[in-house]
This record gives C-alpha cells, structure tokens and sequence, in this order.
C-alpha cells in the first residue's frame, strides 16, 4: 500500500530505461506502475485483463487492429481484455498504469523487454504475490 505520499513526477526520475514498468504501489489486487515508453512496443493482448493507461506527460498512440487512439498528456484510457494493441511513443512518453497483480506487460509474447513482476517490483519495499 502507498502508505506515505508518492510524488509522481520524481518517481519518474528513477527510470531510465524505456518500457520496463516500475510498480510504486498497490491498492486491493491492483499494482500502480509507472513507465517510461518511446518508440513502437509489440502486438499483444492481455487475455483476463484490462489495462489502464494515465498519461503523465508528452503523447502516446495506442493502436489497434481497426483504429488508433491518440493520448494526450492527463488524458485516460482503457484497453478492454483480449483485444490486440500496440502502444507507440514518437517521443518519450510518461505513463501510470494501473493493473491487476497478475498482468504481464507483454501479455503472452516473449520479447527481450520483458520483465518480470519481481523486477518491476525493485525498489518498491513490496514483496511479490502474483507471477
Ligand atoms: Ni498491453
């Protein structure tokens, strides 16, 4: 739980690479992450679960199979569960996501930016109870 005030735009300042989420908190069964995203990621769902994502600054493209939104720096939306995606960043890009403890940034494809809940846990204080 964020027990104390988690002041966003500094925990930005601990990520330095892109795509690799950043979990800052958790409330119920959900994780809150942060990320830093530029440039194109990878075609993949999330079969169970929704995602979230808050942009925090610059913009962000989400596109689908049939369409494309674009994000603007405060603007929120939701990706429904199963449905293909591909976020693209043209420049750096700040998003918070929020997501259930059990969902994996890639869905199910293998790609060398994966990481794991654990790693995405560094530095959190919290320990990890989904996968
Ligand atoms: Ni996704």
């Amino acid at each position: 739980m964020i027990t104390d005030v988690k002041r966003l735009l500094s925990e930005f300042d601990g990520i330095t690479e892109y795509w690799s989420p950043r979990i800052i908190g958790q409330a119920n069964d959900q994780y809150i992450k942060l990320a830093k995203l530029k440039g194109e990621f990878i075609w993949h769902d999330h079969a169970a679960e929704d995602e979230l994502f808050f942009v925090v600054k610059g913009r962000l493209e989400i596109r689908y199979r049939d369409r494309s939104v674009m994000l603007q720096e405060g603007d929120l939306h939701v990706t429904p569960k199963g449905i293909e995606h591909c976020p693209v960043a043209e420049d750096e890009c700040w998003v918070m996501l929020i997501e259930p403890i059990s969902t994996l940034h890639t869905g199910d494809v293998a790609d060398p930016r994966a990481r794991s809940i654990k790693e995405q846990l560094a530095d959190s204080g919290l320990t990890a109870k989904g996968g």
